[in-house]
Formats: structure tokens, sequence, C-alpha cells
């Protein structure tokens, strides 16, 4: 199992509705995922759930109620507003939504909502008509106007028979969103705090534009067969998404993997060096800076088989390989309209001074040398450290989530760039 919430802290409310019976299940889900998990129970979700059943699952004392002073001298509602780092109201009922909407504090999981910095996610359950009620609706407007993350509901028959929207959604379907909330709010929590320990203020990347490349590429040997790597697209969808959430404009150019588009990131997919060259060198042009974080292959077969390649008496299969474009190289060698040029060196030996040659050798502005040979580092992994190495300079950035390490990278590479910085004035 992925550990997608690895110490990710959810205090998950629950209101009194018959989908409270699936919360236990949510619970489990998310625990698999190593998040941490506290529960809220409401009055009315007691009626269809006991708060036993969620301490077993959850491993934590279950809270029910303010006025509990052996349960507020253990964890305070304010300590428990606090401790969140995403609260999850599933089910959330009528009424549940309702209180949320006018900012009322009548029970502990709307006290603590109101008293919590941490982004806030409802699942609506209830009956169809309820759910298409004007009141509801107008509630559910004002929480996504307030930045509520609002899971479903799904459509489908309904407990009372009825048939219709107001079904909470399959906890696996909930994980998969909370997954996204939590992504979406380290982002904004990395942009923040790098912008707090730098000098470029939050939007200030309005007006720029980035190209950024993704992924590995494919190279094919026949119908079926292709040469390829183990790169994801993290680290390259990562620095896309911190990118458009410093208000820059980003075109990410991505190989095969399968990540989601970041939000507000137009996407072009490529399979091959070839396409990714020629995507590139499109965008590249209309672009300010240029980084490329794709695994591009170096070489492809000389000859793609048309038809698939068939096993033959011998033990061995000579392939004929021939050079891919370099496409960071002919984007830095661009002479007008070069975007400012950042790459990546992907090296498992003697990693600075294999970077620093690339820097000098594909006449880029900046390269980020990454030690691929490290474990939890590199390809395919959540994490990444890099050294950021520039014609004169050099910022080794550590070990950490690669949302994070996008963060700083984007702000570096943003606080160097300057419009006129062609490879002449950077190498200097
Ligand atoms: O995708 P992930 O799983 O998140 O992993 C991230 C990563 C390890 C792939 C990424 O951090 C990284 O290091 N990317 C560069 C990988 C690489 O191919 O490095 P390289 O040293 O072979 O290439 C040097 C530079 O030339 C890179 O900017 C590369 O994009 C570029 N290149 C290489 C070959 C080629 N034909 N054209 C290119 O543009």
């Amino acid at each position: 199992m992925q550990q997608t919430l690895t110490a990710k802290r959810i205090l998950l409310g629950i209101s009194g509705g018959i989908a409270a019976y699936k919360s236990a299940d949510l619970v489990r889900r998310l625990k698999e995922r190593g998040a941490e998990v506290r529960v809220i129970l409401t009055d009315a979700a007691q009626q269809f759930i006991t708060p036993l059943t969620l301490q077993a699952v959850s491993g934590n004392p279950v809270s029910t109620s303010m006025l509990d002073p052996a349960a507020e001298a253990a964890m305070g509602h304010i300590e428990l507003a606090k401790w969140a780092d995403l609260i999850v109201v599933a089910p959330a009922s009528a009424d549940v939504i309702a209180r949320l909407a006018h900012g009322m504090a009548n029970d502990l999981l709307t006290t603590c909502v109101l008293a919590s910095a941490a982004p806030v996610a409802v699942a609506p359950a209830m009956n169809q008509q309820m759910y298409n009620n004007i009141a509801t609706q107008q509630n559910l407007a004002t929480l996504k106007k307030h930045n509520f993350h609002i899971y479903g509901p799904g459509a489908g028959e309904q407990a009372c028979g009825d048939v219709g929207y107001g079904r909470m959604l399959e906890p696996l379907e909930l994980v998969a969103l909370v997954e996204q909330s939590i992504e979406q709010s380290t982002i904004k929590q990395s942009v923040i705090q790098t912008h707090e320990q730098s000098q470029v203020p939050a939007g200030s990347l309005a007006g720029l534009r980035f190209t950024i490349t993704a992924g590995p590429t494919r190279e094919a040997l026949d119908p079926v067969r292709y040469l390829s790597n183990h790169s994801s697209g993290k680290m390259g969808f990562a620095l896309a998404a911190a990118a458009a959430t410093m208000g820059a404009e980003v075109t990410l150019i991505s190989g095969p993997v399968q990540l989601a588009t970041p939000a507000g990131v137009k996407r072009i997919d490529v399979i091959s060096a070839q396409q990714m060259h020629d995507a590139a060198l499109k965008a590249a042009v209309k672009s300010d800076i240029f980084i490329g974080c794709a695994a591009v292959a170096d070489y492809r077969a000389a000859d793609v088989a048309s038809n698939k390649l068939k096993k033959g008496a011998s033990n061995e299969l000579q392939l004929t390989l021939i050079k891919n474009p370099d496409i960071i190289a002919a984007v830095a060698g661009l002479h007008e309209l070069r975007p400012f040029t950042v790459g990546f060196a992907a090296e498992t030996q003697d990693v600075l001074n294999y970077a620093r040659q690339k820097l000098l050798k594909k006449k880029l502005d900046m390269i980020c040398a990454n030690d691929v040979s490290q474990p939890d580092a590199g390809f395919n992994s959540d994490q990444n450290a890099v050294t950021l190495l520039w014609q004169d300079g050099e910022q080794t950035l550590a070990l950490q989530s690669k949302t994070a390490l996008a963060a700083s990278l984007i702000t570096l590479i943003s606080q160097h760039y300057s419009p006129k910085s062609t490879t002449s004035e950077v190498t200097k």
C-alpha cells in the first residue's frame, strides 16, 4: 500500500446519517495510507455507529462532547482543532452543512471546524429531496465560497428508496479526494513558507511563462515494445504545480505518466523524445523560463519494426540505436526568443562534477544536480534532494517532499531569472 498520507493528521467528523456505517471503513483506509486519524461523533451519529467501533479502528480515543471534563483534559477542543492537517466531515448531514455554513459552534464538531485553520472537506449524505432543496444548495454554495472542499455526493438508490443525488461517496473515492486536498494544502504551505524565507512575494510570478518537461519518454522497438526509464513525472509535475500556484502561466510537456494535471496548468502529452523535442521547442520560444526535468531517452531504435519482433534461433538480439536530439541543448541554443534555461542532471556518481560539465556543455543557466543513487530520492520517489548550480554559485536543498522542493526551486530559479539572461551574459 502506497503511504500517500504518511503522518498526515486527519480529524474525521461523523454526523447523523445511515452512511455513518461506512466511516469505520474510511478510517481504516486512511490509516492504511499512513494517516493518523482522530474522530468526533455528533450526538446524532452515535445513533448509527458507536464510539467504541471508531476507537478500535482509529486507535485513538473518540471525542463526542465539549462538556465532558475527562475528554477535554485528554485533548481539548482547541487542541484538537489545531492538531488537524485536514478536517473531513463524512457523512455530512443537511443539518451539519447548514450549521457550518452559518458559522455555528453549538457542538464539538462545529466548534472544532470554527476554531481550526486547517482545510475542511464535507461529504454530503442525505435524502435526494433534502440535497436538492434550495436551502441545502445555498449552504453548500456558501461553504464552497469559504474554500471548503465538497466531496460528492454520488447518485443512486438511497436507503429510503428514493433515487437521485445524496449518497455519500464510497470510502476509497473519499480517500482519493483526501489525498488531493492534502497535496493542495502541502503545496500552499510550501509556497507560503518559501515566500516567508525569501524575498519573492506570493503571486509575484504572474506574467511569467514557464515551460516544464516531465516524465520519461518511450522509444518504440516494435508495435508492443519500447525502451524507457523509471521516471514517474512527480518532480516535473510538482514544479508545474508550484509555478502555477505562484501565479505563473505554465505549459507542462509530459511523457507517459499516471498523474493528474495540476490546477491551472496547460498540459501537452507526448510519448517519444522526438515528440517531446518538437513540442518543447514550439513552447520554449513563447516562454520566459524553460525547465527540463524529463528523463529523455538518449537513444532510440534506428529502425522500428512494423510488426512484433519474433524470437529467432539465436540467443542474442542486436539492436542498433541512434542518438535522440538533445532537447534542452536545443532550447538553450536558441538565438532569439531563448528562455532562461534550467536543466536537471540525474547522476549516480561524482554528481556535482558531472552536473557542472552538463551546465557548461549544454549552455544552461542553471542545473539541478540530482543524486539518483540515494534511496528515497530521485526516480519514482515522493522525495528528492538536489544541488542547484549556476555559473558562480550553488545551493543545496536537502531531502524533502518533491512538493516542498519544487516550491523552493521555483522561487530560487525566478530569483536568478533575468529577461535578458542569454547564455553569454550568464556565463561571462
Ligand atoms: O519523474 P520522477 O520520478 O519524479 O523523477 C525525477 C527525475 C529523477 C527524473 C528528475 O529529478 C531528473 O533528474 N530529471 C533529469 C533526468 C535525466 O535524464 O537527466 P540527464 O542527466 O540524462 O539529462 C540532463 C538534462 O538534459 C536534463 O535536463 C534532461 O531533461 C535533458 N535531456 C537529456 C537528454 C535528451 N535527449 N534531451 C534532453 O533535453
